[in-house]
């Protein structure tokens, strides 16, 4: 647990960067939404060299019009790659707009496999306890594939939309064994909205009803914690005792 959401930010950024001046950085797994948009804006202040770096998203909206602006391309582009100076050859979305969404997702399996996977995956969790947009009933094992989005996930994804009923239902995302496939991972949480999936990602048991409880079973895996995503951990997980509520 860190003391800040902005501290939390920072100290992702700081692993991606280490990965990055080590030369251990070939590819980064990036995702989109609030949790991690502190950590672009520290990455792009870094001044770092980003050159053949490629960067792949976790998923993708199905059902918006081309470019729309809270695409994921559109998001990644905005907030990832123009920042960090990326060539746009180097960036990867799964193709939420393909007419052959299966065979999208399985292209999106084999470009991830030819670069040899991500070595840094940041992830942000949602309520529902999703990465990516595997949503609760996601199998462990799976793989890039096109899933229908939770009534949650949509009600609390509507805040980027103008209309609640223009947030798309269904997404391209890749599976829970394809995050698992990231050398390292760094999942952030922010705010009391997560508390309740984030004790169930770490202290649940680890089931598909929480799918980022999957976590538990990767190889390399540090989680960023404000205190009011850590407060309702058991302080054996956070080493330190739970905030007392003012
Ligand atoms: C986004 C993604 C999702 C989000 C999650 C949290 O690419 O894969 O899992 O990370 O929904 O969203 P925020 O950070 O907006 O609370």
């Amino acid at each position: 647990m860190l003391a800040t959401a902005e501290e939390v930010g920072r100290r992702a950024a700081r692993v991606v960067l280490e990965e990055l001046e080590a030369g251990r950085l070939a590819a980064l797994g990036v995702a989109t939404g609030s949790s991690p948009a502190r950590v672009y804006e520290e990455l792009a202040a870094a001044g770092a060299r980003w050159e053949g770096v490629e960067v792949f998203a976790l998923d993708e909206y199905v059902g918006l019009p081309p470019g729309h602006p809270e695409s994921y391309a559109a998001v990644v582009d905005r907030q990832v790659r123009a920042p960090l100076g990326l060539d746009p050859r180097r960036v990867h979305v799964p193709d939420g707009g393909a007419a052959d969404l299966d065979a999208a997702g399985a292209a999106y399996e084999r470009a991830l496999a030819e670069r040899g996977g991500v070595d840094v995956q940041l992830l942000g969790i949602g309520a529902t306890g999703h990465i990516g947009f595997n949503e609760p009933g996601s199998s462990f094992t799976s793989r890039t594939r096109v899933v229908e989005l939770a009534d949650r996930t949509v009600a609390d994804n509507a805040r980027f939309f103008d209309r609640p009923e223009d947030v798309p239902r269904r997404a391209l995302t890749q599976g829970v064994a394809t995050i698992g496939t990231a050398r390292r991972h760094v999942l952030l949480a922010q705010g009391a909205a997560k508390a309740g999936a984030v004790r169930a990602a770490l202290e649940g048991e680890v089931s598909t009803d929480c799918p980022a409880s999957a976590l538990r079973t990767f190889d390399d895996v540090l989680v960023l914690l404000d205190p009011a995503a850590a407060s309702l951990l058991d302080q054996r997980t956070t080493g330190r005792p739970r905030p007392v509520p003012a």
